[in-house]
């Protein structure tokens, strides 16, 4: 039974951040769980083994390219990345949601897709920019499902 989600992204302009606030809001308020969240971008580049599941978020920030022949490389973000792989985190992760800007077609929420692959866990779903009221709705749903899952499986 869920009772407690933990969040750890990374928000570099603030719209991530907003997100997981209202999604937080909305978790707490509706479903009675407690939400704790940790922005990457608030450590020194330091990182610790996480010993509880988690759910993470990382919005997409891609340096040029179309995202299909070129243009992949991750900048900005690969901190999150680096806290994750760090003290094998990565087993504790049930999943990743995405967020970018559909402006950059191809390339909308892509770095989150490539984590799902680097690291097995799957993409939850994505959202563009700040999210909609819908967005934090489906979302909450989708996180307390994926991660019964896996405390089903532990
Ligand atoms: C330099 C730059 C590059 C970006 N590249 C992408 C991209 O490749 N794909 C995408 O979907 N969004 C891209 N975005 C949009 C951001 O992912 C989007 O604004 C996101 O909400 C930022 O999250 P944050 O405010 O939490 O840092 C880019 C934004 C900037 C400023």
């Amino acid at each position: 039974m869920t009772d407690k989600i933990n969040i750890i992204y990374i928000s570099l302009n603030g719209n991530t951040k907003y997100f997981v606030e209202c999604l937080s809001d909305y978790i707490k308020t509706t479903k009675d769980v407690v939400v704790e969240s940790l922005n990457i971008k608030d450590l020194k580049g330091e990182s610790f083994p996480v010993d509880e599941p988690f759910v993470s978020f990382l919005p997409t920030y891609l340096n040029g390219g179309n995202g299909i022949h070129t243009g992949d490389k991750e900048v900005l973000t690969t901190r999150l990345g680096d806290f994750i792989a760090s003290n094998d985190n990565f087993k504790y992760c049930y999943g990743i949601i995405g967020s970018g800007n559909r402006n950059f077609n191809n390339q909308f929420c892509l770095s989150a897709k490539q984590y799902a692959e680097r690291f097995g866990f799957p993409l939850i779903d994505v959202f563009e920019l700040r999210g909609t009221q819908s967005d934090v709705k489906r979302i909450a749903n989708l996180i307390i499902d994926r991660q019964e899952e896996f405390l089903n499986k532990l």
